[in-house]
């Protein structure tokens, strides 16, 4: 039997804002969960035509489920969102990409037509649960996965360095500064305002506030006081340092996609229209290249070259990691087609998360640059492997 694949678009994305994990952050007496269940129901209300009943499935990308990210939290969401139970949901993970698999999956379910309307969500609160939190390695995994440097994402982006030595220091610092300097821009510009979904939280001592901010961006960032900083995966001769790297952050991300069809007979606008993804693994102990097969494969399926994609979103997991990408597609670390409001250097990395936010940036700068047709999200997963989609503006 021959089948056609059913036409697969993007209604909606929205996230938290991202904060800094630990009692600093903003979400310390902020469950999981309840970062999660806002977003929900922001996707019903910035879509009244959509209502809860019509989600096939509410699949949720989370690195660490264990604790208050356990027990199948993607199942949980629509429940606390008091939705009911004939709402269907799972979780997912595939560490840093577990946010953008679910999306994967989530398009994989509706071009097959098995759902017309689906949310894909990522969620990891850092602070709570810690990266590596509870995990038990096979006691040959250090050994298969090529040493213990394979388990410490910061030592695979010091490996990296080593690996192709022309990506120095200074390029990384550079780019960390103008990565914070474009997300000073975009936030001051209020690009972010219409994906962020504000939520009331209590601080650790107490206070209550608004969360509608990232926490994490640092615009006075200079290049003098990123040579300063302390290189804590290498203690001599290190080069990634808290400054170009991201950091340990909270914060959720969520999308709405349907199929065409059941997008055109609700009367919504759709923001993206899937064209191809693509996974890759690659060796572990430098897992931040591996964006670069991942694309490889996304655009040979795509039929489509570098050429042709007009804005690309790789979340920065090092700046290493990214000048990698850059420097195998022959563009400039200063390409104007990359992160234009800044990326996960600045904004930081809730791991699940932040595949989803991706997304969201491109339907962001989708709608402001409306002759941009194709876009990329791609992104770097911890144990060796990337992950990357193509999607074409339909604004
Ligand atoms: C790099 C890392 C260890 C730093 O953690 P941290 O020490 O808690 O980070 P901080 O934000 O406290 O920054 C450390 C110092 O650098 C300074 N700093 C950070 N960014 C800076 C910037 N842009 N400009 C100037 N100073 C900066 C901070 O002010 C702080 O200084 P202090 O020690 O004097 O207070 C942590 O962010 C990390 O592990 N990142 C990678 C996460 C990861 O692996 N994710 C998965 C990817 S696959």
């Amino acid at each position: 039997m021959t089948r056609k694949l059913n036409e697969v678009v993007v209604v909606d994305a929205v996230r938290t804002a991202f904060g800094r994990a630990g009692e600093k952050g903003i979400f310390w007496n902020t469950r999981a969960e309840d970062l999660c269940v806002p977003l929900l129901k922001a996707l019903m209300e910035r879509n009244p035509a959509v209502k809860p009943a019509m989600i096939e499935d509410s699949i949720w990308g989370v690195t660490n489920q264990v604790k208050e990210q356990g027990g199948t939290i993607g199942r949980m969401l629509p429940i606390l969102a008091e939705w009911g139970w004939e709402i269907p949901g799972c979780s997912i993970d595939r560490m840093c990409a577990s946010g953008l698999t679910a999306v994967g999956f989530s398009v994989s379910q509706i071009a097959s037509g098995m759902a017309d309307c689906l949310i894909a969500g990522g969620v990891e609160h850092m602070g709570h649960l810690p990266m590596g939190f509870m995990r038990d390695p096979h006691p040959r995994a250090e050994e298969l996965l090529g040493g213990p440097s394979a388990f410490n994402m910061g030592m695979t982006a010091e490996n990296i360095h080593d690996r192709f030595a022309k990506l120095t220091k200074d390029m990384a610092d550079t780019y960390a500064k103008s990565c914070q300097d474009k997300t000073d821009q975009a936030i001051t510009a209020g690009k972010l305002q219409d994906m962020i979904i504000p939520i009331e939280v209590e601080l650790a001592d107490g206070t209550q506030m608004m969360a509608d901010k990232d926490q994490q961006p640092r615009p006075s960032t200079t290049m003098d006081g990123l040579a300063g900083l302390k290189t804590p995966f290498r203690e001599a001769g290190g080069r990634v340092t808290a400054g170009n790297a991201s950091g340990l952050n909270d914060g959720a991300a969520a999308v709405l996609l349907m199929s065409r069809s059941k997008a055109d007979e609700l009367g919504l606008q759709p923001k993206l229209r899937w064209v191809a993804s693509a996974v890759a693994g690659v060796d572990p102990t430098v897992m931040g290249i591996a964006p670069v097969p991942a694309t490889e494969k996304a655009l040979s399926k795509a039929g489509l070259t570098m050429d042709d994609i007009d804005i690309i979103e790789i979340n920065e997991a090092f700046a290493v990691q990214a000048l990698y990408f850059l420097d195998q597609f022959g563009l400039k670390p200063d390409d104007p087609r990359v992160n234009k409001w800044g990326g996960a250097i600045a904004y930081g990395h809730p791991l699940a998360a932040s595949g989803p936010r991706l997304v969201a940036f491109l339907c962001g700068l989708f709608k402001e640059n409306p002759d941009a047709r194709y876009g990329l999200s791609t992104m770097c997963v911890g144990r060796g492997q990337g992950y990357s989609m193509i999607w074409e503006n339909v604004v």
